[in-house]
């Protein structure tokens, strides 16, 4: 099981606190529900989403590195920032605890160079915050919690609603946002209209493709025989979700065929696929930690730190003259980079 996540009791707003500036995070995944309500994506697994009404929203937005606590609480504090009913300061509370990650509350602007970086380091606490460990997750994490965690998962559309909620899963639905189409009919539309189905795809393959409704809704836009002779291949790690992307690409109309496997190492012919679709995924591939040391040498401690390090040699990505004390590499991105690469077939490798 995944450990629950540790709470962290509220800030408490008084003295000193009131002193300081609040910006709200960068980058944050909004997603406007009702006419007065938006929902804010957490930035990591296990944590709330939050709800908020025009109110919450305009106090998020004057969290512009120009305002303080103080009048935030003077202007927010007693006015009801969300459907859930509390008040600004029950807010601005959390907001800055690892459990909501929503915004950080100092004295110097977040950002920098990078070892002030206060945004990593809330990031971390984020991590640290619903594990309860300390430093980085492990190299191993990501892997086994999609192998494993997940397996056992629900057969429903909880863990994406409430955990790794993606911008397909969002749009699953049709929206006025999207001109009243779903995520994966717009991009279907946007397929065609670069080429990719003139002539069609023998072999489409999605890559971790979550509950599937991607390849149901790319089937949708298109016609019966549009599909025919097109074979959509799912590969997923987790068990469950592949199921469900089997059945519905069916449901698209499509003819399908599931594998479950890791991406990082791919097990199909070499320039079997025509087309690929990776939504949304890379980033759950496997990182390494690789110390200062390492980097310098170009000796790993491990095997996987040796991939990394002649991946870092052989793209020759520039190591800066001091690097800091630890850096993380994506190694699965570049792994799964290198093997579908093969695994293209010539009408890929043309395509302008
Ligand atoms: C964040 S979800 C994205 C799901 C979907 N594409 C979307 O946009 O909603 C990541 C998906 O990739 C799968 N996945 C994660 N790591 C993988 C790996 N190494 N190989 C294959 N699938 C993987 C997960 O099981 C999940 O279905």
């Amino acid at each position: 099981m995944k450990p629950a996540a540790a709470i962290h009791p509220p800030r408490s707003l008084a003295g000193e606190a009131l002193n300081l500036l609040a910006w709200h995070m960068p980058d944050l995944v909004a997603y406007h529900h009702h006419p007065d309500e938006w929902w804010f994506a957490p930035l990591d697994d296990n944590l709330p989403l939050l709800r908020l009404n025009r109110t919450g929203l305009d106090m998020l937005k004057a969290m512009n590195g120009h305002t303080t606590v103080g009048t935030l609480v003077d202007h927010y504090g007693t006015k009801i920032c969300g459907p859930d009913g509390q008040p600004g300061s029950w807010h601005l509370e959390r907001w800055a605890t690892p459990n909501y990650s929503l915004c950080y509350f100092g004295t110097d602007p977040p950002g920098g160079h990078r070892h002030k970086a206060k945004w990593d380091i809330l990031l971390q606490q984020v991590r640290e915050g619903w594990s309860g460990q300390e430093g980085f997750e492990g190299e191993e994490h990501l892997e086994e919690f999609h192998h494993h965690e997940l397996a056992h998962s629900e057969e429903d559309d909880r863990h994406f609603d409430l955990i790794e909620t993606t911008v397909s899963h969002l749009f699953r639905e049709p929206s006025d946002a999207l001109s009243g189409l779903t995520y994966g009919r717009l991009l279907m539309r946007q397929l065609r209209r670069l080429g990719w189905f003139n002539p069609k795809p023998k072999v489409l393959l999605e890559i971790g493709g979550g509950l599937g409704y991607l390849a149901q809704e790319l089937g949708k836009d298109l016609l019966p025989f549009e599909k025919q002779g097109i074979t959509y291949v799912s590969i997923d790690i987790t068990h469950p979700f592949l199921t469900l992307q089997v059945t519905r690409a069916k449901a698209g109309g499509w003819q399908v065929s599931g594998t479950r496997a890791n991406a990082e190492s791919l097990p199909l012919a070499d320039q079997s696929v025509d087309l690929v679709i990776d939504n949304e995924n890379m980033a759950d591939m496997t990182p390494v930690q690789l110390s200062r040391k390492e980097l310098s040498s170009g000796v790993g401690d491990t095997g996987q730190h040796q991939e990394a390090l002649d991946w870092i040699r052989r793209l020759r990505l520039p190591i800066e003259h001091d690097p800091p004390e630890s850096v993380i590499f994506n190694l699965g991105p570049i792994r799964f980079g290198a093997a579908i690469t093969t695994r293209l077939s010539q009408r890929i490798r043309q395509q302008p």
